[in-house]
């Protein structure tokens, strides 16, 4: 294999490691920190397996519960329960599929966990760079995939919202602090969906002449301009989503109350 890195022939002959002077080095450990917690709570969320559902407020990491073991009335129990297959498990590959291949966070985990490179000027440890042409980096070319897929996943959660509004009765008409949450985390899922890069070039993309598809490109202006805010979204809603399975297992465990507004 031929030497593709810094120390490459033809390359300027510097002996110093990055001619950086600021702490360049605190954005890679700031994200990969929050990742790893964020990370980690997500994981223990998914094999718990438990306090996921308090009527009627279910727990993104369940939603939509699948399998013949979800929580009664919690689940559609489209599938047979595996053991020790947790419904989270089940679903779990689908939003996290769009994360790991996100455009984003592979540039956030790239930086922090592989040092490929740690940051801008600042070459990595490897001496050769193959991008993500090979397996099994080539992989991360399926995001678009993942995307069509959870924009279905979005539909489900905007619908536990919805419902959301109904008491344990079933009538119309509540409102507590978990039914905000969820609201509010549908609204950050959509946007993260809609901010994606690959939406921009679904609206938006293959087209010769804006000028001959003006809703489409209405519709890529507006994606252009929440793409612009993609990470700050990214970091919003998996903050959020974390937050909310944690509400909705506090409440479902007894160990708070739902505030309720009317
Ligand atoms: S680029 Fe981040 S979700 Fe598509």
């Amino acid at each position: 294999m031929t030497q593709s890195g810094v120390r490459s022939p033809g390359r300027a002959d510097i002996g110093a490691r990055t001619l950086r002077r600021d702490p360049w080095w605190r954005t890679p450990l700031a994200y990969g920190l929050t990742l790893a917690v964020v990370g980690l709570y997500l994981l223990y969320a998914v094999f718990v397996n438990r306090d996921y559902y308090w009527e009627p407020y279910i727990s993104p990491m369940y939603s939509p519960c699948v399998t013949g073991n979800c929580v009664a009335g919690s689940g559609w129990g489209w599938f047979p329960s595996i053991s020790p297959v947790t419904p989270a498990l089940v679903i779990i590959v689908f939003p996290a599929g769009l994360r790991a291949t996100c455009y984003y966070y592979r540039k956030a985990y790239y930086r922090s966990f592989f040092l490929s490179p740690p940051a801008c000027a600042v070459p990595e440890p490897r001496a050769h760079y193959r991008g993500e042409s090979r397996f099994p980096m080539v992989v991360q070319n399926i995001h678009r995939y993942f995307f069509y897929i959870t924009l279905v996943f979005n539909c489900i959660l905007t619908y536990d919202a919805v419902i959301a509004f109904r008491d344990h009765q079933g009538s119309w008409g509540h409102m507590g602090l978990g039914t905000l949450v969820l609201l509010v985390n549908a609204v950050l899922l959509w946007l993260y969906n809609l901010s994606c890069h690959s939406c921009r070039h679904v609206v938006g993309g293959r087209l010769r002449h804006f000028s001959k598809h003006p809703v489409r490109y209405w519709m890529w202006s507006q994606a252009t301009r929440l793409n612009a805010r993609h990470a700050q979204i990214a970091w919003a809603s998996l903050v959020f989503v974390s937050l909310t399975d944690l509400y909705v297992r506090l409440v479902a465990s007894g160990t708070i109350h739902d505030l309720r507004f009317f």
